[in-house]
C-alpha cells in the first residue's frame, strides 16, 4: 500500500537516503529542508515550524502516513539546540494531527550514540521543560565557556528522554502512533565527512565510539531501519531508542542494563 511520509532534513545524509528508499519502495515522500526539497523550511525558526502543517497538507492533499524528524546539525551554538530539540519536538507535535486519518500512523526521530556522552544537565533540563530561549542562552554561554562540545550531546540526550516520555502518551500511544528513535554511531554523511577525511579526525571521531562491528555504517544502514519503524508492519515497538553503531552502546553500558524489576540478584558459583 502506498504510504505517504514527510521527512526533515531530506536534501542529504540519511535524510536523502531514506527517502530515495521510500521512494524506490513506491511510497510518497515530502521532503522537508533549507533547500534543495520538496518544502524550504528553517526549522531553527519558530515562525518556519508554525507554517509547516498547512505547507505539507497541501503538498500531501490532505493527510499523511508518517513523520521522520531526521534534520539536524552540530555546531558550537544556540542553532544547535533550536533545529535538533525544538525544531524535531515541534514538528512531530504539529504534523501529528495530519497522521490521524493514517491506518497505520508512525512517527520516527534522530537522536545519536552521544545520547550517551557528556552533557550538561542544566540545558538539557531547560530544553526537556520547553523553554527555548532558556536554552539557546544556555548554549551560547556554553560555547563563550569553551564548553560548546557538550551542546550537541544536551541536544540528543533530550530528544532520546521527550521520545521515550511521549511514546505511552494519551497524544501518541492512545492514537496509535508507535514514537521511536534512532541512535547512530558513525554514519558517512556530510556532517561527518570533514572529520572522517583525514587520519587524526577519523582517530578522534571513533576514539568517542568505540564501534566493535563493521565500522563506520552508510546514510542506507540507517534509512532502511527507519524505514521499518516507520512502516506498517511496526505495530507494536515504540519508545525505543535503537543504538545503530556497532555494538559502541553495549561497549559503554555493558550487558546489566535491565533495571526495573526489583528482585535480588542470585549470583550463581560454578
Ligand atoms: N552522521 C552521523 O554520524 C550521525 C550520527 C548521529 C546522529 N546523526 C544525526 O542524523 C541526522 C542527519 O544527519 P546527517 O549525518 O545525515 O547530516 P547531513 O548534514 O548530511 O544532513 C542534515 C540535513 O539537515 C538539514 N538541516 C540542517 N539545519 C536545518 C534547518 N534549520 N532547517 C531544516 N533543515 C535543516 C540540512 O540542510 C541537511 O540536509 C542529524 O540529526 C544528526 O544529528 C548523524
Amino acid at each position: 500500500m502506498t504510504r505517504t511520509y514527510v521527512i526533515t532534513g531530506a536534501a542529504s545524509g540519511i535524510g536523502l537516503a531514506t527517502k530515495e528508499l521510500l521512494e524506490e519502495r513506491g511510497h510518497r515522500v515530502i521532503g522537508v529542508d533549507l533547500r534543495g526539497s520538496d518544502i524550504d523550511a528553517d526549522l531553527s525558526s519558530v515562525e518556519a515550524r508554525k507554517s509547516l502543517p498547512g505547507l505539507v497538507e497541501e503538498a500531501a492533499g490532505g493527510s499523511i502516513d508518517a513523520v521522520l524528524a531526521i534534520a539536524g546539525v552540530a555546531v558550537e551554538s544556540a542553532l544547535t539546540v533550536r533545529v535538533n530539540y525544538f525544531g524535531a519536538v515541534e514538528v512531530l507535535e504539529l504534523l501529528r494531527p495530519l497522521l490521524a486519518a493514517s491506518e497505520a500512523p508512525r512517527a520516527a526521530l534522530i537522536a545519536s550514540f552521544s545520547t550517551l556522552q557528556e552533557n550538561d544537565p542544566e540545558l538539557v533540563s531547560a530544553m526537556r521543560l520547553g523553554d527555548e530561549a532558556r536554552s539557546a542562552e544556555l548554549a551560547d554561554a556554553l560555547a563563550a565557556a569553551g564548553k560548546g562540545h557538550l551542546i550537541y550531546a544536551s541536544t540528543k540526550r533530550a530528544i532520546a528522554e521527550w521520545m521515550r516520555e511521549q511514546s505511552i502518551s494519551p497524544e501518541w500511544a492512545d492514537a496509535g502512533i508507535p514514537l521511536n528513535g534512532v541512535a547512530p554511531g558513525v554514519i558517512v554523511t556530510p556532517m561527518t565527512a570533514p572529520y572522517l577525511a583525514t587520519p587524526e579526525g577519523r582517530a578522534s571521531l571513533l576514539s568517542g565510539v568505540p564501534i566493535r562491528l563493521n565500522g563506520p555504517a552508510d546514510p542506507i544502514d540507517v534509512a532502511r531501519l527507519l524505514a521499518w519503524l516507520t512502516g506498517a508492519e511496526n505495530a507494536h515497538v515504540t519508545g525505543q531508542l535503537i543504538f545503530l553503531d556497532g555494538g559502541a552502546e553495549v561497549v559503554v553500558r555493558g550487558p546489566e542494563v535491565f533495571g526495573g524489576a526489583k528482585t535480588e540478584r542470585v549470583v550463581l558459583k560454578s
